[in-house]
């Protein structure tokens, strides 16, 4: 009889401590999840051009200038006609420049603005 008593007690305390440890568990997956939003409200569209290019380009083209990686890109509007052409570039990507895959619609914008004004300031318009 005690042994079913025991067994009964040691069930219920495993499932005690198994509930700790979920809700140990619950609460860490929130506090990730509230990490990420956060991260996400505080960077949506909100990375200026200059940042998005030290982030995604100045590597490859830093300052602007040509690298082993990637050409020069002052008077880069001689060859993009219009600014739908230079985002639809970026975008994409060419060869070893990789596409663009996380910019928002405005960061987007944000970098083309950021390239006219430090890259080609004549055709800025
Ligand atoms: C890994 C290196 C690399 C990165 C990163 C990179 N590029 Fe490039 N980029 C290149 C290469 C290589 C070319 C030449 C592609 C071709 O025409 O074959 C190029 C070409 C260009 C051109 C055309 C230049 C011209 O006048 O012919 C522009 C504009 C440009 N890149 C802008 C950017 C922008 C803006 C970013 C960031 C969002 C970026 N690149 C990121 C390697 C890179």
């Amino acid at each position: 009889m005690p042994s079913i008593i025991l067994s009964f007690l040691l069930i219920m305390l495993a499932s005690v401590l198994n509930g700790c440890v979920m809700t140990e568990e619950v609460k860490r997956i929130k506090a990730s999840k509230n990490n990420q939003d956060k991260y996400l409200e505080i960077t949506k569209g909100y990375l200026n051009g200059k940042q998005i290019f030290i982030r995604s380009c100045n590597t490859c083209h830093p300052g602007g200038k040509a690298s082993p990686t990637g050409p020069s890109i002052e008077n880069f509007a001689r060859k993009f006609k219009t600014t739908n052409e230079l985002k639809q570039f970026i975008l994409k990507g060419k060869a070893s420049m990789p596409a663009q895959t996380i910019l928002t619609k405005e960061e987007l914008e944000n970098l083309v603005q950021y390239l006219y004004a430090e890259f080609q300031p004549s055709n800025l318009n």
